[in-house]
């Protein structure tokens, strides 16, 4: 089966061509255009130059990718239609339906959170060969727009257990950045310099830490970081690498306790991590520790899978095709194909 997807839905112009069978896997095409540079200057993603860029990006990033006649060989075309930011998510549907619609090839809308939740099938071969015996599975989503418990107990069955009330992790280690001049996206900046750092050096304080559910809140302790940085006024290396180390400790403890705390109570057998901030190691060592205590698998994406990619997208797509729960659009009905910006994977089904 050949899947060809395409993701667009926040500052990343990407598209991936999936060759994949009951037993082999061959990432045939997988690339990734990241806007990175654009948005830099502004401290975060600016919607409508990202839209922009999209278009200027895709079609050549398709042309790069399939060369002239590749599309006939296509089986399925998937594409993210949310959550993401709408213009962004709407170019790559328009392009996406185009393409289907004058090929003739069916076209599959996928949950961006989904992929995320695929990117461990795409890096973790036992998961594909044994993934029953993992499942219940809990699944945290870290991201820059996503703090979320999710239980999954199959493939396309997701309960939502709790999610951030307010900042998404990804958004507070870049809001941290921000306050202190390190650039953007903040949380590789601020992973890099906490490792030179005393993770003790502040008290900040751990959200929800012991709160009677599994919601996070991460806008305490930014603000909390904002304040230290306003009573100091200036502050030198040693104390960035300390301020950097301190916040990422009380980030790594609450999704530390949090997830284990999710995966006890529902006998999960196996947690999962995924979305951008997963590349954090601290995060995931803090993880992995406690759960092999309770003899609990930990999957983990490649750090090439943990940002937003089309191979991920296309992952989902071909378990949504074999579990036959996807929703395949053909014809004139490939028009009622809309960006959902909050589509709330454990919510709206498709
Ligand atoms: O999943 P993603 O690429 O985009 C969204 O769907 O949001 O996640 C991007 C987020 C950014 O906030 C970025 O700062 C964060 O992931 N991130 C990290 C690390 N690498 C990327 N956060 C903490 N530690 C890292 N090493
Ligand atoms: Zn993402």
């Amino acid at each position: 089966m050949n899947i060809l997807s395409l993701e667009s839905s926040c500052d990343e112009t990407a598209i991936a061509l999936l060759k994949v069978g009951k037993d082999f896997l061959s990432l045939e095409k997988n690339q990734v255009y990241s806007q990175v540079n654009i948005h830099q200057k502004y401290g975060g993603v600016v919607p409508e130059l990202a839209a922009r860029k999209h278009v200027e990006t895709i079609i050549p990033l398709l042309t790069e990718n399939l060369g002239k006649n590749k599309l006939k060989d296509i089986d399925y075309i998937s594409i993210t239609s949310g959550p993401g930011l709408t213009t962004s998510l709407l170019l790559g549907i328009t392009v996406a339906k185009t393409l289907a619609y004058i090929n003739n090839i069916p076209l599959i809308p996928i949950n961006h959170i989904e992929g995320h939740i695929y990117s461990n099938w795409l890096s973790n071969k036992e998961l594909r060969k044994n993934d029953k015996k993992y499942f219940p599975s809990l699944i945290l989503i870290i991201s820059g727009g996503h703090t979320e418990l999710i239980l999954m107990k199959g493939h396309g069955d997701y309960q939502l257990l709790g999610q951030t009330l307010d900042d998404a992790v990804g958004e507070a280690f870049d809001k941290v950045a921000k306050m202190m001049n390190l650039g953007y996206p903040g949380g590789p900046i601020v992973s890099k310099l906490a490792e030179q750092g005393n993770n003790k050096e502040y008290d900040f304080p751990r959200p929800m830490l012991t709160s009677n559910n599994f919601n996070f809140s991460f806008s305490g302790l930014k603000t909390a970081v904002l304040y230290t940085l306003q009573k100091k006024q200036k502050i030198n290396k040693k104390d960035r690498y300390n301020i950097c180390s301190s916040f990422q400790q009380a980030v790594v403890d609450v999704l530390t306790k949090k997830t284990i705390k999710a995966a006890q109570k529902y006998k999960v057998n196996s947690i999962m991590i995924g979305g951008g901030v997963a590349a954090n190691n601290q995060i995931k060592e803090s993880i992995k520790e406690e759960s092999k205590k309770l003899k609990i698998s930990l999957f983990t994406p490649h750090l090439k899978y943990t940002g937003d990619n089309a191979a991920m997208i296309a992952m989902a797509t071909y378990y949504r095709l074999i579990s036959k729960n996807a929703k395949v659009l053909k014809g004139k009905k490939l028009f009622t194909l809309k960006p959902t910006a909050n589509w709330q994977l454990t919510k709206n089904k498709l």
